[in-house]
């Protein structure tokens, strides 16, 4: 018989027929006349409630029948008189995929941490949490595609392999088929990468960024959504070592312009989120965040504010003379730590800031240069609970300022030639910005540990499963 998933099965309005489902066990429960099996196949947040009749089925049938297995049930779906479900099935026919050793398997008790599920990721999905967690991110990911390809955005793919350190923070990861028992040095000591595989050094990339602009500069506009890297060792509930981004990159707008875009878009992605993921959210704000619901519904509803960065840390400096603590400095020039971003977010202004026109020595080399000659047109976008969730800004887009600053952070330009090409031939104001995916996971789900809101994370020390 056809598997019915056990959302559809929940929805139906045709009842007092034969239906199969089959899915992982969550409990069973019961007397010596009847039995109840809750059981979840994923489709949903919700388990369809299986009743399974004593009279019709011995206790030796339904022993294997235990939390965590994965059995097919047949039977009559029918209106359901017992409390929290409209439907149930009575069991006609059972058959058992996969028992799981009540004293073995490690997902038998409610209310385990989340660090331990961590050493469980292999099993975690299977579970009300992750299991609401990744199919908002399913979501989130065609809210993406969506809002893009409404908008007149192409899909740009760029490669995971590269020479180029877009951000220039040497954070990359290294590429490489050599020998590291046998490396070749020149006479300086230098490797020699000649006769490696790509005939030169390699790395993943850190941000599809400076070929998303050589798209841009082509098709207008397009975006991209892959994984990037970062060596980065820092161990906090915000960082990966591998995580998703999503760049879109635009020809002929300006700052203001891509504010607006970087505001529309991510309302667009938490109203999706509403739309889209109400059950699992009403799971979430339930049992992991109580604000949860309430604080994406108001992020859709109010215009962010516009910070430039200077009046920023006047405010965080006047901040701090009425008795605020803060662990880092914040003197103009600093790079803002995530208490400030989210002392501005969470207790002055109480809504997202979008903060512009940073220092340019605490940005990259790409960032268009203000009149000011100190500071950049930048846009980042900083949200409650997460800090910095949107990284953008302007791209210079004069040949000689690019090269000027080039020149000025002694930055190596031979592997470079191609994005300077762009500015030599029909060079043309553009701008853009990069969405960490996990990030605006975290915002749209209330979990607290960016290692929670993607299946496998990789973090240092730490690349299981
Ligand atoms: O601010 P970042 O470094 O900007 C760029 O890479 C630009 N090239 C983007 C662009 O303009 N096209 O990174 C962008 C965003 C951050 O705002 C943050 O949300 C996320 O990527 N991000 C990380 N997410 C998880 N783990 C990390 N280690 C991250 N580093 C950055
Ligand atoms: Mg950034």
């Amino acid at each position: 018989m056809q598997r019915t998933t056990i959302i559809d099965a929940l929805s139906s309005t045709e009842l007092d027929r034969l239906i199969n489902v089959r899915g992982w066990v969550r409990s069973r429960r019961g007397n010596k006349q009847i039995s109840f099996i809750a059981l979840n196949d994923g489709s949903t947040i919700k388990n369809i409630q299986i009743v399974a009749d004593l009279s019709k089925f011995s206790e030796e049938q339904l022993k294997p029948v235990t939390t965590g297995s994965c059995i097919s049930a047949t039977g009559m779906l029918v209106k359901s008189e017992g409390a929290g479900q409209s439907v149930e099935i009575q069991l006609t026919e059972l058959e058992v995929y996969g028992t799981a050793n009540p004293e073995q398997y490690p997902l038998q008790k409610k209310g385990l941490s989340m660090e331990y599920l961590r050493t469980l990721a292999h099993l975690r999905p299977r579970t009300n949490t992750f299991g609401a967690v990744f199919r908002i991110r399913h979501h989130m990911a065609m809210a993406i595609h969506s809002y893009f390809h409404q908008h007149g955005y192409f899909y740009f793919h760029t490669p995971l392999i590269t020479e180029s350190d877009c951000e220039g923070a040497g954070q990359m990861f290294q590429v490489t088929t050599k020998d590291l028992y046998r490396l070749k040095k020149d006479e300086q000591g230098k490797i020699d990468y000649s006769d490696d595989f790509f005939g030169k050094q390699t790395a993943l990339t850190v941000s599809g960024q400076l070929e998303g602009e050589l798209g841009a500069l082509a098709l207008g506009k397009i975006y991209t959504f892959g994984p990037t890297f970062r060596a980065e060792n820092s161990n906090t509930p915000r960082h990966l070592a591998e995580f998703w981004m999503i760049e879109p990159e635009v020809a002929f707008i300006d700052k203001k312009e891509l504010m607006d875009i970087e505001e529309d878009f991510i309302k667009y992605c938490v109203r999706w989120a509403l739309d889209n993921c109400k059950d699992d959210l009403e799971f979430l704000n339930q049992y992991v965040d109580k604000g949860l619901i309430q604080r994406l519904e108001s992020v859709v509803d109010t215009e962010f504010v516009r910070l430039p960065y200077t009046e920023g840390i006047n405010i965080l400096q006047e901040a701090i003379r009425n008795g605020k603590k803060f662990e880092f400095p914040c003197n103009w020039g600093d790079d803002l730590s995530s208490e400030h971003e989210r002392y501005l977010v969470e207790e002055h202004f109480r809504r997202p800031v979008i903060m512009t026109d940073y220092p340019k020595e605490i940005k990259a080399f790409y960032m268009k240069i203000n009149e000011d000659n100190k500071t950049v047109q930048g846009t980042d976008v900083l949200f409650p609970q997460i800090g910095e969730i949107i990284g953008g800004s302007v791209r210079e887009e004069s040949l000689d300022k690019l090269n000027a600053e080039i020149e000025r952070r002694q930055m190596d330009t031979t592997n470079l030639w191609w994005y300077l090409d762009t500015r030599r031939f029909g060079s043309a104001p553009h701008a853009g910005f990069g969405l960490g995916f996990e990030r605006l996971m975290l915002f749209v789900t209330g979990m607290q540990n960016i290692r929670d809101v993607i299946p496998f994370p990789r973090t240092p020390k730490n690349a299981e499963f």
